[in-house]
């Protein structure tokens, strides 16, 4: 038995980081970690491969469609799936162990096994080599999130799959169906049509990525419908049988009913807290309605000693979230003032192009009672965005019409994730549009078509 300042259960990036910077901090921090390799979620079945995925799959979309118009004759190309798979699952390890090496350099120990809350100074650790059992001051719950699973269509991880075996099918589907126009839905279906699959799309509201602005996501169905993508809006998947190797699935859509017939059936309708064998409630740990644990504005659980960050506790389930409260939390448990400024976290969904996005959407800033003053800038005006043959989208910035304040930043366009950061900025500083407009974007780049739509804000762009 050792004795720990914290103890953090869950390496992913919530967890991982809080150790680390913990340990920065001086105290004498441990993770557990149940999985063989560190990363969580994001590191080995989320963020990381699936980026892996949507990069080769657009090479290999792009060296068909658009290098001839790069003056690039190439022959036959062909798909080699597995060296696809292994170069995703290479660039998984070397993130995994390049944790692994984190901790080592930061001196956080690296508990393998199941962790289990017994009370609020201890915590057991069950794995390979039976059960062990440690001491902390505090214990740090980051244990994340699991797909949720829709009664009538149990994952069997063959026809019916989460994203984890999404990331690594052995084949292209012939016909891939997808429940759920969210992140995932549109991120691996991108990824198996640009491989070479039908793609279908069923989603239960009348528009795809509900939480964006309806504006941008309009446009982003229109990008993917001509990349072939089909969707079925309004339509709720109820039941499916497997017959002939092949899944059924009877849907709903206003009074009609109807059945797509498909290989593969993507589940991709959001995810669920992990708190499963945490000893939680034995603990006296409070969950709320939905099995998020409660925390307050110090990520302190009703039991003190006991704190929690990440997917766990609910709000937007993206790992860059986790991290921030991560750090929150373990400065906070250190005497510095931690915060999360939850309005500077941007939401990106990795297709082509893509849709990133932070602060207000233009109906929650109205339902907000504000007057509001739009920019928009298209990138078929971007130097740059001509110049990849990459024109699709448009910048939308949202600033108050009193004020001048940047409310929101929406960018659908090519490496939107990499522009949305200036977007975090301009929230984290509270900047105006006219802050924006007067600072100078490099030239010829993409970023010019976010100064471009804050001048647009008052009407006065140059370049459209
Ligand atoms: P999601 O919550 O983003 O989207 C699920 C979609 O499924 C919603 O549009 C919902 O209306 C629809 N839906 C729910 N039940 C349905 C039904 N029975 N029939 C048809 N449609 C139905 O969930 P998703 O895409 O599974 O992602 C899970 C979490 O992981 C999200 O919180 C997401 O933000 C996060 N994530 C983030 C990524 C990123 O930042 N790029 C990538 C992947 C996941």
């Amino acid at each position: 038995m050792a004795e720990y300042d914290l103890i953090v259960i869950g390496a992913g990036p919530g967890g991982y980081v809080a150790a680390i910077r913990a340990a920065q901090l001086g105290m004498r921090v441990a993770c557990v970690e149940k999985e063989a390799s560190l990363g969580g979620t994001c590191l080995n079945v989320g963020c990381i491969p699936s980026k892996a995925l949507l990069d080769s799959s657009e090479l290999f979309h792009e060296s068909k469609t658009s290098f001839a118009r790069h003056g690039i004759k190439i022959g036959d190309v062909q798909l080699d799936l597995p060296a696809m798979m292994a170069r995703k699952d290479n660039v998984v390890q070397t993130l995994t162990r390049g944790v692994a090496g984190l901790f080592r350099k930061n001196k956080v120990d690296h508990l393998r096994g199941t962790g289990k809350v017994v009370d609020a100074g201890t915590v057991s650790i069950t794995g390979g080599d039976g059960t062990q059992t440690h001491k902390a001051k505090r214990i740090l719950i980051a244990t994340g999130s699991a797909p949720v699973q829709l009664p009538n269509l149990p994952f069997d991880g063959k026809h019916i799959i989460s994203s984890t075996e999404a990331l690594t099918l052995p084949a292209v589907p012939k016909k891939l169906l997808v429940i759920g126009a969210g992140a995932i839905g549109l991120e691996l279906g991108s990824v198996w049509r640009r491989l070479g699959s039908q793609v279908v799309v069923l989603e239960f509201m009348d528009r795809i990525a509900p939480t964006m602005d309806r504006e941008m996501t309009t446009l982003l169905q229109r990008s993917l419908e001509k990349q072939g993508i089909a969707f079925r809006l309004k339509t709720a998947a109820e039941s499916m049988k497997i017959k002939d190797n092949q899944v059924h699935v009877n849907y709903k859509s206003g009074d009609e009913t109807g059945t797509e017939v498909c290989d593969v059936l993507l589940v991709a309708v959001g995810r669920k807290p992990y708190t499963d064998g945490l000893g939680l409630a034995e603990a006296g740990v409070e969950l709320d309605k939905r099995g998020f644990v409660s925390v307050d504005k110090q990520f302190q659980t009703r039991v003190p000693g006991i704190y929690a960050i990440g997917d766990v506790i609910g709000g937007a389930m993206l790992a860059h979230k986790a991290e921030e409260e991560g750090t929150a939390a373990v400065e906070i448990m250190a005497g510095k003032a931690g915060h999360v400024n939850y309005k500077a976290i941007a939401g990106v969904i990795y297709t082509h192009p893509e849709l990133a996005s932070v602060g207000m959407r233009e109906d929650e800033a109205t339902a907000d009672g504000r007057e509001v003053k739009i920019g928009k800038f298209p990138f078929a005006a971007n130097g740059r965005a001509r110049a990849m043959d990459a024109t699709e989208g448009q910048v939308k910035m949202i600033a108050d019409a009193k004020t001048d304040r940047m409310l929101g930043l929406h960018i659908l366009g090519p490496r939107a994730s990499d522009m949305i950061s200036e977007g975090s900025l301009a929230v984290e500083f509270a900047a105006s549009a006219e802050d924006i407009a007067r600072t100078s974007h490099a030239h010829p780049t993409l970023p010019e078509a976010v100064k471009e739509a804050a001048l647009a804000v008052d009407k006065r762009q140059i370049h459209s």
